[in-house]
């Protein structure tokens, strides 16, 4: 992705490998600053996906590849190190499939190499197959960061919407601010503003309101995990978008790689969802929002039943939810 750091143009990946470390741009400090986390260890990829310094599906499992391949050169315990890497966090399928990539191809750096660079490759041509949905004068909803942060570049959900724009198409979005972790307001606008695409920020439950006032024709959002019958699970929130998509007859279509989608499951009741700390949902900015007594509930993730999805925007193309035996075979061929 190209960002714009004191005036000069450069190009910045969220995750890459280098000098036998992996680097991250630290999500937690975006739009304010930009600043490279460096991983040593499995255990500080542990901390980086599990504190959010790096998130998003795609961006997790490669950052789950290096690291593997890190610790390996490394020469660390690697049943540890997968242990550990893998209980950083339950919900994004890409961690798992990431995992078992690189055990398959005997923790390689060349082979962590090889998935980063296919999953850059997908999420363009998740890219251009979404650029055919969306028409100039578009107005575009989404929910939480499914851009170039949460992959490595591109993005999923945010992928079509700039390859619209890159074609000249004139599109407009509309980001719901993602509470509590804000990915909307502090990742998702900041990447649309690099790219010049307009946009407005509003308040998750703002959406309803643009919605049944016919100021949104689309939505696309990300997936976390899939499951075979097309329920899956995305941001906390994502549910709600999509009923409300449903009431106003709104196209509602997810964007997502083959490595988010979990064959291995029937339907979303199967999805574990990641409960977070409740002090995400309590404090903003070091101050209590309500009684320093009170507490809170902190689902991350929530699943949307299949039937509320018009068609998964993936690399092999649009599948309706049930079209996916049709997806499943082209992965086990591809
Ligand atoms: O908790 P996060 O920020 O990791 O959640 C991210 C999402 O829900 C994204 O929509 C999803 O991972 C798709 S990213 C291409």
């Amino acid at each position: 992705m190209k960002v714009n750091i004191d005036g000069e143009t450069k190009t910045l990946l969220a995750v890459w490998y280098e000098n036998g470390e992996v680097k991250l741009i630290d999500q937690r400090l975006i739009p304010d600053k930009i600043e490279i986390f460096t991983a040593k260890n499995s255990d500080d990829i542990y901390y980086a996906i599990k504190n959010m310094v790096v998130r998003g599906a795609p961006a997790i499992g490669v950052t789950a590849a290096y690291g593997l391949a890190m610790a390996s050169k490394n020469k660390e315990n690697m049943d540890e190190a997968v242990k550990r890497i893998a209980s950083s966090r339950p919900t994004a399928y890409d961690l798992f499939k990431a995992i078992d990539y690189m055990k398959n191809n005997k923790f390689a750096e060349s082979a962590a190499r090889r998935y980063a660079m296919e999953i850059t490759a997908r999420s363009k041509k998740i890219g251009e197959y979404g650029n055919e949905l969306i028409k100039s004068g578009d107005k575009i909803l989404t929910h939480c960061n499914a851009g170039a942060l949460a992959v490595v570049d591109w993005g999923t959900a945010l992928a079509p919407m700039r390859i619209a724009h890159d074609s000249g198409k004139n599109i407009f979005v509309y980001v719901d601010e993602t509470r509590p972790r804000l990915q909307g307001a502090r990742l998702t606008a900041w990447e649309l503003q690099q790219e010049g695409i307009e946009h407005s920020i509003i308040a998750d439950n703002a959406a309803g309101y643009f919605m049944k006032n016919k100021d949104v024709n689309l939505v696309i959002v990300g997936a976390d995990r899939i499951a075979a019958n097309g329920d899956f699970a995305n941001k906390i929130g994502t549910y709600e978008k999509a009923v409300l998509a449903r009431v106003n007859n709104i196209p509602f279509y997810v964007a997502a790689p083959g490595s988010t989608f979990d064959f291995s499951i029937k339907s979303g009741d199967e999805i574990p969802i990641e409960e977070r700390d409740e002090n995400e949902v309590l404090i903003v900015n070091d101050k209590h929002l309500g009684p320093a007594e009170s507490h809170a509930r902190n689902p991350a993730f929530d699943v949307t039943p299949h039937e509320y999805v018009t068609a998964f925007i993936t690399e092999y193309g649009l599948f309706k939810p049930e079209e996916l035996k049709n997806l499943y075979s082209m992965i086990q061929r591809d």
